[in-house]
């Protein structure tokens, strides 16, 4: 088959002025903020990983579940010849639905949308020695900035997996979905996996695991600010905390200042004072309803066509259309 082919929307180099601008907002704010993007360099997704397989992290396995089970109903429910999956990373998770909708015979292009290059390359390589009859297109790009650029044509299922929807906050929330219907052409489908409200101590034992794995996941954002802008966060003089907030229906990760203390941000030129037990917000994470869900993708110009849970009913994996 022909060669991988990609666009590439981010730069190599946009990533550094971001962060600068990032960390200068949130941490000059009342409370202050990081946002949870910058989790992810290498420890950072690796950390993650472990999370993934953590007893009291049950989102990924509900999902893999959901995926396994449905996957062929999700093919023929969508009539898609190309798969776009936002975020797509290695493509683990994707695995399941490439094997259904190539199953069915249908599937004639896979769109892996991701905000690494590398890993864009590694997984499109992988992929297409797994499934060479596939035509694959990848895309680098940010998928608050870059949904626009998708590649147009066929019949398209944009996939956005993870539960990673509930890292935005609702305006956030209301904006991406916004832009998701303008992509989306008649008859295209847009696929969820979204993680939903339940026993709020299962929610927070899945944030503030006993290994604390989640809390190296969480303190390992300060070393990041540390390496890229030359701070001195002590990462040992913060405490991970998560709280669930029910008023907003989410997990909320903070970092809590043990001491009274000063980081000195020597590319920012700025000097931070936390005073002890104070909270600085490093990630939301919402949890939906299938009501809420449904109204949000109404609001957005969304119809939900399906709805897919778990047996423990955990997590839900949905389809919907442009009305
Ligand atoms: C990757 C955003 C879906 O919110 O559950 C896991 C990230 N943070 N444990 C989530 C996360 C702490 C995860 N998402």
């Amino acid at each position: 088959m022909t060669e991988p082919q990609f666009d590439i929307h981010l730069d190599e180099n946009e990533w550094a002025p971001q962060l600068r601008n990032d960390v200068l907002t949130g941490l000059t704010s009342a409370p202050k903020t990081l946002p949870p993007k910058w989790f992810y360099d290498d420890r950072g997704s690796d950390l993650f990983d472990q999370i993934t397989r953590l007893p009291e992290y049950y989102p990924t396995e509900a999902e893999r579940q959901i995926l396994l089970a449905r996957a062929v109903e999700i093919a023929e429910a969508t009539g898609a010849d190309t798969l776009i999956e936002l975020g797509s990373g290695t493509s683990d998770k994707t695995r399941a639905l490439l094997d259904a909708f190539t199953a069915t015979g249908q599937l004639k292009r896979f769109v892996p949308f991701d905000v690494s290059e590398q890993t864009l390359i590694d997984a499109a390589k992988y992929i297409d020695d797994e499934y060479p009859d596939l035509s694959i297109h990848g895309v680098v790009g940010d998928f608050e900035r870059h949904l626009a650029e998708l590649p147009k044509g066929g019949r398209r299922v944009v996939v956005f997996l993870g539960g990673t929807i509930g890292n935005f906050a609702p305006k956030q929330r209301a904006d991406f979905l916004a832009q998701i219907v303008a992509t989306l052409e008649a008859g295209d489908s847009f696929l969820l996996g979204s993680d939903l409200v339940k026993d709020h101590d299962r929610l927070v034992a899945a944030y503030d695991d006993s290994q604390g794995v989640t809390a190296e996941f969480n303190k390992n954002v300060l070393e990041v600010v540390n390496r890229h802008l030359d701070a001195d966060f002590d990462p040992t003089t913060f405490d991970h905390v998560a709280i669930y907030d029910a008023e907003n229906d989410w997990i909320e990760m903070r970092l809590r200042s043990r001491v009274d203390q000063t980081v000195h941000v020597a590319d920012l030129d700025l000097d931070v004072t936390f005073v002890a037990g104070e909270e600085m917000r490093t990630e939301i994470s919402a949890k939906f309803t299938r009501d809420r869900l449904t109204a949000e993708l109404a609001d957005a110009g969304l119809e939900l066509t399906n709805w897919w849970t778990d047996e423990a009913g955990d997590y839900a994996v949905s389809l919907s259309t442009r009305r």
